[in-house]
């Protein structure tokens, strides 16, 4: 069988550095906030070449606490409209909420899976403070167009950088500079979820910046408000990039292009090579502005394409299955309508594409899918 992922071979490459690692870990005894964290913060700074990076538990916290520093700037307040793609994972949803905000849902573009641009303005009222734009199966969302409406309209941008590290996008005007996903907004969010292009052997977290006062609130909220211990300043959390796992992400860190490069050759091969009426292969325009967290093609009998693959063994996922708004946690949305969004789950169907597959097997995935 062909596995979808399987994580104790990818992380094998890396067995030798991490216990090299956990022997100093263990020698060493400071197992919170320590400079394994401070280490990491700074490494991932610099690769996404912003001014600063707050490590936090996961990457629902890291949405959460960028939008509760905002709240606590003055720049949002409870009530206000924030635009999020009706096409995403729900933690990008989930985190609006869970700050008092309003999500506001926008259909995505058919082919790049992302927040359409051009349906954006049409939902901005006086209410919409801040854009959501969540780059999703690594695929970066078109980040120029969606800046200038924020800028016309003088909203704040968050990305959800959960799926999209390492992503590059040539930026501004002029297209002459590129920029990684976390440095494309005002502040961004990453998961490092063990199955992320840098995952953790856990849960964990990140937030990148330039905003130097939102930086300064996060230091503090994501460890109870405090900067100097058992003084709090304000009410935080306790959301805080273990010791552990900072060690584990700097050493995956160095990797992180070179997996991300094997990730797209794949892809280019995938894309190529896949040739099936039955199969509407992803739109991609070459660019590094993709890394391919996922590899996800559209068919319409998702179940019938899922279950052959199964007897060629491949083993396949849906990401995903229920949109945000046709489930029962929001279930005052359940009547809502977003055509490009069910069409989407209903036929998604993500096959393998990670940095332990062999040739043969992506020889034997693309031969199967192509006898369908
Ligand atoms: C798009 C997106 N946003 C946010 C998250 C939340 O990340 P975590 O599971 O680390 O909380 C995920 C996790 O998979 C995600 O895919």
């Amino acid at each position: 069988m062909i596995h979808f992922l399987n994580l104790k071979k990818l992380n094998q490459p890396f067995e030798a550095a991490f216990q090299k690692k956990m022997k100093q870990f263990l020698e060493g005894g400071w197992y919170i906030l320590g400079n394994e964290v401070k280490q990491f913060e700074s490494d991932f700074a610099t690769y996404c070449g912003t001014k600063h990076c707050i490590g936090v538990g996961n990457g629902l916290d890291a949405l959460v606490l960028i939008l509760k520093g905002y709240i606590h700037l003055g720049k949002l307040q409870k009530g206000d409209e924030v635009i999020v793609p009706a096409n995403t994972y729900i933690a990008s949803i989930i985190a609006v909420l869970q700050t008092d905000l309003v999500p506001v849902l926008v259909e995505p573009r058919l082919e790049t899976f992302n927040i359409n641009p051009e349906a954006i303005e049409a939902k901005i009222t006086a209410k919409t403070k801040a854009i959501l734009p969540v780059h999703l199966y690594g695929q970066l969302c078109e980040m120029n167009v969606i800046n200038e409406i924020a800028q016309k309209h003088n909203l704040l941008v968050v990305e959800d950088a959960a799926q999209a590290h390492g992503g590059k996008l040539e930026v501004g005007s002029q297209k002459l500079e590129k920029a990684r996903a976390g440095n494309l907004s005002h502040a961004a969010g990453f998961s490092f979820y063990p199955g992320k292009n840098l995952g953790a052997l856990g849960d964990a977290g990140a937030i990148t910046t330039n905003d130097d006062a939102l930086a300064e609130v996060l230091f503090s909220m994501r460890n109870y408000g405090s900067k100097v211990k058992y003084e709090n300043e304000i009410i935080g959390f306790n959301s805080r990039l273990d010791e552990l796992q900072a060690a584990f992400l700097s050493i995956k860190l160095k990797q992180l292009d070179s997996e991300n490069e094997f990730r797209r050759s794949m892809a280019k091969r995938y894309l190529s090579e896949i040739k099936n009426d039955k199969i509407v292969m992803p739109s991609w325009d070459l660019s590094q502005n993709h890394v391919f967290h996922l590899f996800v093609i559209r068919t319409s009998n998702r179940i019938d394409l899922q279950n052959y693959l199964k007897e060629n063994g491949i083993e396949t996922m849906i990401h995903y299955p229920i949109p945000p708004h046709k489930q029962k946690a929001l279930s005052n949305w359940n009547n809502l309508s977003f055509p490009i969004t069910e069409k989407i789950h209903n036929e998604v169907l993500s096959i393998p594409l990670n940095s332990g597959l062999k040739a043969s097997e992506l020889q034997h995935i693309i031969s199967t899918l192509n006898n369908y």
